[in-house]
């Protein structure tokens, strides 16, 4: 069915206008009433798009890349550094039992012992071939437990 306007009585601005002024539709018999409010509905679409891009894009920069939500201060083996290589897979391949490429992941001497091949193996500087991007067939180590192992090693290394 088509209004005196020649626009389909289903048409979305329409319902969007309808639900968001609780006005009756018949009110658009007047032209210029119509633009106006076809223009605000517009209007209206095009800041909710707005908002719901901003929302989405503002989470993913606000995540791991801001410094100031990484507590890199006092690191320690037992209480930051272990659970990156749980969290990150890392076990799966480098337990004890497994032990791939002769590298153990799960007590401190060890990791104390390979700390200088971890950290290019978690941060991949340019040129590390994706075969030596750990960990394999996962996603990148977050740049927050990065930071935090550089710090942990920075600091010492403390069990
Ligand atoms: C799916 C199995 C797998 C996972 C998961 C994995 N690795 Fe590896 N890792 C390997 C393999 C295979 C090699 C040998 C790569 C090579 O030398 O070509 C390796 C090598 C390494 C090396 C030695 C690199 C070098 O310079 O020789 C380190 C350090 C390492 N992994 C750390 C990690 C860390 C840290 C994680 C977790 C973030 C991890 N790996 C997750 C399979 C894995």
């Amino acid at each position: 069915m088509k209004d005196k306007w020649g626009n389909k009585s289903g048409c979305i601005i329409r319902k969007v206008f309808c639900v968001v002024y609780v006005f009756d539709c018949r009110i658009k018999k007047h032209l210029f009433t119509f633009v106006i409010m076809k223009l605000i509905s517009i209007l209206f679409i095009l800041t909710l798009f707005q908002m719901l891009s901003s929302c989405v894009s503002n989470k993913e920069e606000d995540l791991p890349k801001n410094p100031n939500n990484c507590d890199t201060l006092a690191m320690s083996y037992a209480g930051d550094i272990a659970s990156l290589f749980k969290n990150n897979r890392c076990l799966d391949c480098h337990s004890s039992q497994t032990a791939t490429a002769g590298i153990i992941l799960d007590n401190y001497q060890s990791v104390v012992n390979n700390a200088d091949k971890i950290y290019p193996a978690i941060s991949w500087p340019a040129g590390t071939p994706p075969g030596k991007q750990m960990p394999v067939g996962g996603p990148k180590v977050s740049q927050c437990e990065i930071d935090q192992f550089a710090a942990w090693m920075n600091q010492g290394k403390q069990p």
